[in-house]
């Protein structure tokens, strides 16, 4: 199966230092494939090079060494640029321009008639939520998290096959980043290939089939997310509420820890290997009332720190 986006050994260095400017390597032989129809996750702390790979691939910037390919042809060729959608970290869109004049105005550069553009525009806007009365405000006006939406409107006005999204959940309340990864996760339903950076393992978690995992500037874990944090698991968290005293005494046999955080409610810890199944049922069948259930594991940090190892 053809690759949507594919990099060789892609490798960038940029002058460092004032005084005695000094080449600096940023990316390493960098190389991953990310296959059609699936959301890729490009992640690693920040400094690890995303935005750089992004721009590589994006045709920004040119690599120092290797190469680049998106629908197997180079990243330069104009063709490709017709097929990709592109929101990058820091839109920092003609502020003085409403919603609506943006998108039309890129939807007009992808070759869109202005009849098309307009209804288009209007289409896109809707799907990522930009309300009716708020496009013709000057974007200046906007939050980071409707830019967010105006930015993702501009990005799939041409209809892309492949999106390409740097730090879309960034700076984003939780609804706006449940809004963000609906929106990624209807793209994928449609069959369009996304690839999206994130410092967060979460995100990746509720989103990427496959990972890159970067690390000053390398890959230090590549393939699915799931054989990847698998081994990180170190056993869960369960947080109830109205637990009477007997049967918190009588979970504290299955859990590694109890922990009383106020009156009736509870963290119960669990130890690695114990499924937290049988624990919820005794509760809830004991009345108790579920609060959370959250896997306690290795960061993403402790991933690539094992990983460089
Ligand atoms: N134009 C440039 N000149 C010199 N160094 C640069 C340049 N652009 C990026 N860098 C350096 O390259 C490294 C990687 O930066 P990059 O922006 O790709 O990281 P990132 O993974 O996107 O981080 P973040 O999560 O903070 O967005 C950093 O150390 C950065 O300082
Ligand atoms: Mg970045």
């Amino acid at each position: 199966m053809q690759s949507v986006v594919r990099t060789e050994q892609l490798t960038k260095d940029f002058l460092t230092g004032f005084w005695k400017p000094r080449p600096g390597r940023v990316l390493d032989a960098v190389s991953f494939d990310v296959p059609r129809g699936e959301v890729f996750g490009l992640l690693g702390p920040n400094g690890a090079g995303k935005t750089t790979t992004i721009k590589l691939l994006m045709d920004l910037l040119r690599p120092t060494q290797g190469r680049a390919e998106i629908f197997g042809r180079p990243v330069s060729d104009a063709d490709v640029r017709q097929r990709v959608g592109f929101v990058p970290e820091q839109p920092y869109y003609y502020d003085h321009l409403s919603a609506e004049e943006l998108v039309q105005y890129f939807a007009g550069l992808s070759g869109l008639s202005r009849v098309d553009a307009v209804a288009r525009t209007a289409a896109v806007l809707t799907r990522t939520g930009v309300r009716d009365e708020d496009r013709r405000r000057p974007l200046r006006q906007f939050s980071k998290g409707m830019l967010q939406r105006v930015g993702l409107a501009q990005a799939l006005v041409h209809d892309p096959e492949l999106v390409v999204l740097d730090e879309p959940m960034s700076g984003l309340d939780p609804i706006g980043r449940r809004d963000v990864r609906q929106i990624i996760m209807q793209l994928r339903d449609e069959g369009r290939t996304v690839l999206f950076s994130s410092h967060i393992l979460a995100d990746a978690e509720l989103l990427c089939s496959h990972v890159a995992i970067l690390a000053r500037g390398q890959v230090v874990a590549l393939g699915k997310l799931t054989d990847l944090t698998a081994p990180a698991m170190h056993g869960s968290e369960v947080v109830v509420s109205n637990v009477n005293a007997e049967a918190a005494a009588r979970i504290g046999a299955h859990a590694a820890r109890v922990t009383e955080i106020a009156d009736g409610r509870y963290c119960f810890e669990l130890a690695p290997g114990e499924r937290p199944e049988p624990v919820i049922a005794i509760l809830a069948a004991a009345g108790a009332t579920l609060v959370s259930v959250s896997p306690v594991r290795a960061s993403l940090e402790d991933i690539f720190l094992e990983a460089i190892q």
